[in-house]
Formats: C-alpha cells, structure tokens, sequence
C-alpha cells in the first residue's frame, strides 16, 4: 500500500469537531485521554455530561480530569494544562435519555451543526438494570444520537457516529461470532429483507409489559424489583443473558436503521480491563466483571465459582480498545460507506482459557498479597476452583443448607465465624448470578476485519496506537500489570485492612 493510501488517527482528526458522551466513565475518558495527548490538533471536544448534586462543569473537573488517567497530559502541558484543556474541551450539560438530552432547541440545533464525529459510550453497563431504565439508556437515547445528525443543515458535511458497544451482543449464540449483525439466539425477532430486525413490535410490547408494572405496583422497591425481574426474563426469552446486552443490542439494530445504514461503525469491546501500556500500564477505573471476583476471591468471599475452564475468557486492556476507537473514527472520516461493524477482543489472536486465567491470578496472589494491601488483607486461604453450572447448583444448595444451621448454631454460641461463612456463601451466589454467564463462554469472537483494518494504517501510527490484541504475554500483563493496577487505582481510595480489620468489617455486615 502506498504512503498515500494510508489512513491516518493524526490527519483525520486535524480541525475536527467532536462530541463524545460517556466521558465520566471507564472508556469513555480513556477515549478522550487519547484523542487530547496524541491527536493534539483536534479542533474541539464537547462532553455531554449530566449535572446531578454537582454541576456538570464541576463534574468534569473532578471525574474526568481529576483522574490520574491524565498525569502524563498534565506532565506534558505543565502550567499550560488547564489553558490547553479549555482551548479544547467544551462541556455540554445534558441528560442522555431527556428529548434533546434536556438543551434548548437552540443548543441543540446549535450544537448539531458544529459536529463531525459523534462517539457514544455512554451506557448503562448494569447487567441487571431495572428493563426501563436499561432500555431507556441503551437503546432509546440513541433517538437523540440520530435526531442530533439529522439536525444538521442540508448541504453540510454528515455527521459521523461511532457507537461504543459489545462483542455479548451475540446473546445466547454459539460458536465463533462474526462482526456483522447478531441474529437474536431465539429466533423469535422477524428479519428485515436488509439483514436488519424490526425491533419496533418488541420496544412496544416491553413499553406494555413496563407500563403494567407502573401501574400494577406503587412502592418503589417493589416495582423497582418487578423491572429488574422483567428484563431478565425478557432478555433470556429473546437470546440474550441479560438486560445490558439485550438493550445493547437493540441500540444497535436502531442506529443501523435510523441512520439509514450510513455514516456508522459500531465496535464492540469484549470484557474491557487495564491499560497495558498507556498512558499508564495497569490504569484501570472501578470493579466490574473479572475484577468484581478476582476482589471478592482477594477478600476470601468467593473459592469456587461456576465456570468452564477450557473456555475463552474474552479480556481486552482499555488502551486497545480505545486505540481502535480512534482508528475506527480515522476510517469514518476517510473513507465512506455503509455502516462497519467491528469486535474489539482477545480470543482470536490471544486467547486465554479461563483455567490458565485463574492460574496466572492465583500464583500473583500468593507471590504479591503483601504488596497489595487494598486486595488482600492476608494471605489467600482457599484456592479458587471452577465447577459446572449444574455441579455449582448443587454445591449452593448444600452449602446453603448446612450454613443457615451453622449460622443459627454460631449465633446462639457467640461465634462469627458462621456469619462470615453465610456471608461468603451469599457473594458467591449472587456474584453466579450476575457473572455466571461470562466464566462458561460458549463462543469465540472474531475479530478479522478490526485487524484489517489495523493494516490500513502505516507503521508508525499501527505502533502509536496500538490496538494488537497479540502485542502482550497474559503472564506479565495479569501478574505485572493488571493486578498492581487493581489495586493502585481501582482501590486507590480504600483504606489498607488487615485481616482482624476485615474480619470485623464482615462480622458486621453478616
Ligand atoms: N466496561 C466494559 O467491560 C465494557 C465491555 C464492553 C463494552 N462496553 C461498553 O463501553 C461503553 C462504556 O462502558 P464503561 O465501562 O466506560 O461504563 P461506565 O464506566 O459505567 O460509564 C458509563 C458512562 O455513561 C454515562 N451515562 C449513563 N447514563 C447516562 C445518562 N442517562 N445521561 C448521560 N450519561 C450517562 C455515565 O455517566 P455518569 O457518570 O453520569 O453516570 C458514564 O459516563 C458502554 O457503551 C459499554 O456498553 C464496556
């Protein structure tokens, strides 16, 4: 290929203007990092950003550039980082799911025309979202998205969306799964001649099953619990594990139909995890999905999870995937088409088993507790096995059983150690619910065509943003990086325990 025939992350953002929502969130505010440090010319960045007990500005300042994501930004612009960051950045007060997002039709109109990208990651990434809430975020707000490039005056350049999301929209799906549209694992949902489903009859019949519930239950918590049951039940019944990647789902099938197949990538990030190289290896924001067990199996809460070791655990470092964002949104500036659809994952070029995931964690636990103090408040008791879903029911049920008879024996005697163990029989269980889907993965994704796509870039910009999920060793990264990174800066504000600490800690909460 030519030097001329090269995309470029560099030129194409030159000038342009940018809308990314999200951006107080994990990936969202890796994207931006990225988009500020390497692509210095970019013309201005708008956040949309919802104001909530703090205004949106003051948000911005303390969730998104307060983090140490941007130390070496601030590193580099020393006293000018601030001047740099208002000569760039514009923040958009805005409610994602309110019409307009909640501006003015003015702002709105206003804010339409000045862009050329839109980069949507905002999401509610709660697999158990209440189902009106989880479709008003994941999939209805994307009306805004559209209503906002169709906004723009005739004859103005499109407005290109790149939308942020999941390599689990393939559902209850088998097998190795492609970057193309996922067909609902059911069967149940009527394809389009196009490829494309018509999701309107089931938004309608969720709004339905939704409004009964409004009305059918007036205490909050009751009808809060009604919501959450009924996306979880409305989820399975179409193909999917649960509410986040139904609605996931259903967002994309909107956005590929409303924009008219045009002007659209969508990338879909497998499990996302630390950075591995930049701006900081192991630079890694909240505890969600692997990490949510590798810290309850740090605090002693979870030894035995239901699993399928020889299965494909799909992890992919932030870095990449917000990398390929860049190179994705490179290619939508460059070279128009029809809509693009790219999986962003491990499990082509460097898949790891869960067995081989589990082991590198164990032994880094073992060799490095003391060094992790936020992690580990001691030494690890229990090894952490894997069984079948079905083994696993049977095991809880049994350990339930005998724990409750424990517990009651252990309280008439004074011990705590019955409550502690009723309390680790409950994480466990509950952990199963929410992330029992993800240890006994059933497929692998493929991710061909973002690699091709890497290869339109030259060398130096393939280096400079790197997205190769082969460019890494799951030893060092797990034992060197990730771990380390959980705990300086997923738990940078948590305090160091030690055990007698812990301990008392879930005494108190059993
Ligand atoms: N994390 C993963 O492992 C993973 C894996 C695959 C795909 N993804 C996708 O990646 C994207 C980002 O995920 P993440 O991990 O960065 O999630 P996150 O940390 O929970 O961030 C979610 C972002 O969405 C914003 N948001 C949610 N509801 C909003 C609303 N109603 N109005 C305005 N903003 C709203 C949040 O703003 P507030 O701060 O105001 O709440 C936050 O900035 C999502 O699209 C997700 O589906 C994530």
């Amino acid at each position: 290929m030519s030097q001329a025939n090269f995309l470029s992350v560099v030129e194409s953002f030159s000038q342009k203007q940018v809308l990314i929502t999200g951006a107080t969130g994990f990936l969202g505010k890796a994207i931006l990092e990225k988009i500020l440090r390497e692509t210095p010319d970019v013309g201005r960045v708008f956040l949309l950003i919802r104001g909530g007990a703090i205004d949106a500005c003051e948000r911005c300042s303390q969730d998104v550039f307060g983090s140490s994501l941007f130390d070496v930004l601030r590193d580099k612009h020393g006293a000018g980082f601030d001047a740099f960051i208002s000569s760039k950045v514009e923040v958009v007060s805005g409610e994602l799911t309110a019409p307009d997002f909640g501006l003015s039709d003015v702002d709105f109109i206003r804010l339409a025309g000045k862009l050329d990208l839109i980069i949507n990651s905002a999401a509610s990434v709660n697999f158990r979202e209440a189902m009106d809430q989880a479709l008003k975020i994941n999939t209805l707000s994307l009306n805004n998205i559209v209503k906002l490039v169709q906004s723009k005056a005739q004859g103005s350049k499109a407005t290109k969306v790149l939308q942020i999301s999941t390599c689990y929209v393939n559902g209850l799906n088998r097998g190795v799964m492609r970057e193309e549209v996922v067909s609902p694992a059911s069967g149940l949902l009527s394809r389009n001649k196009d490829g494309t489903y018509d999701i309107e009859p089931v938004i309608n019949q969720l709004n339905r099953k939704i409004n009964r519930i409004y009305q059918n239950n007036h205490d909050a918590s009751r009808q809060q619990n009604k919501l959450i049951q009924l996306g979880i039940q409305q989820s399975q019944h179409f193909g999917w594990s649960d509410t986040y990647t139904f609605t996931k789902w259903l967002g994309e099938q909107l956005l590929i139909q409303a924009l008219d197949k045009q002007n659209l990538t969508i990338l879909r990030p497998s499990i996302i995890e630390s950075a591995v190289s930049s701006p900081l290896p192991g630079w890694v924001e909240g505890v969600k999905v692997a990490d949510a067990l590798i810290y309850a199996y740090a605090k002693g809460r979870v030894s035995i999870f239901p699993g399928d070791d020889n299965g494909i655990l799909d992890v992919i470092p932030v870095d990449l995937v917000a990398n390929s964002a860049l190179m994705c949104s490179a290619q939508l500036f460059q070279s128009a088409s029809r809509y693009r659809i790219y999986q962003c994952c491990s499990g082509r070029l460097n898949p790891i088993r869960l067995k081989q995931f589990i082991d590198y964690i164990q032994q880094a636990s073992l060799d490095q507790y003391q060094q992790l103090p936020k992690l580990f408040a001691g030494k690890p008791q229990d090894a952490f096995k894997t069984v079948t879903p079905k083994t696993f029911r049977l095991y809880m049920a049994a350990l339930k059983g005998s724990t409750w008879l424990k517990t009651i024996m252990g309280r008439l005697l004074g011990s705590k150690s019955a409550g502690r163990l009723m309390d680790k029989a409950n994480t466990t269980a509950s952990l199963a619910t929410i992330f029992g889907f993800y240890t006994a993965p059933k497929y692998r994704f493929d991710s061909i065509q973002l690699e091709q796509l890497q290869a339109r870039f030259s060398v130096l910009e393939q280096k400079r943003f790197n997205a190769k999920a082969d460019s890494y060793s799951w030893k060092v990264y797990l034992q060197t990086i990730h771990l380390p990174g959980l705990h300086q800066y997923a738990l940078a504000g948590k305090p160091d325990l030690t055990k007698a600490q812990e301990n008392k800690q879930q005494d108190q909460a059993a």
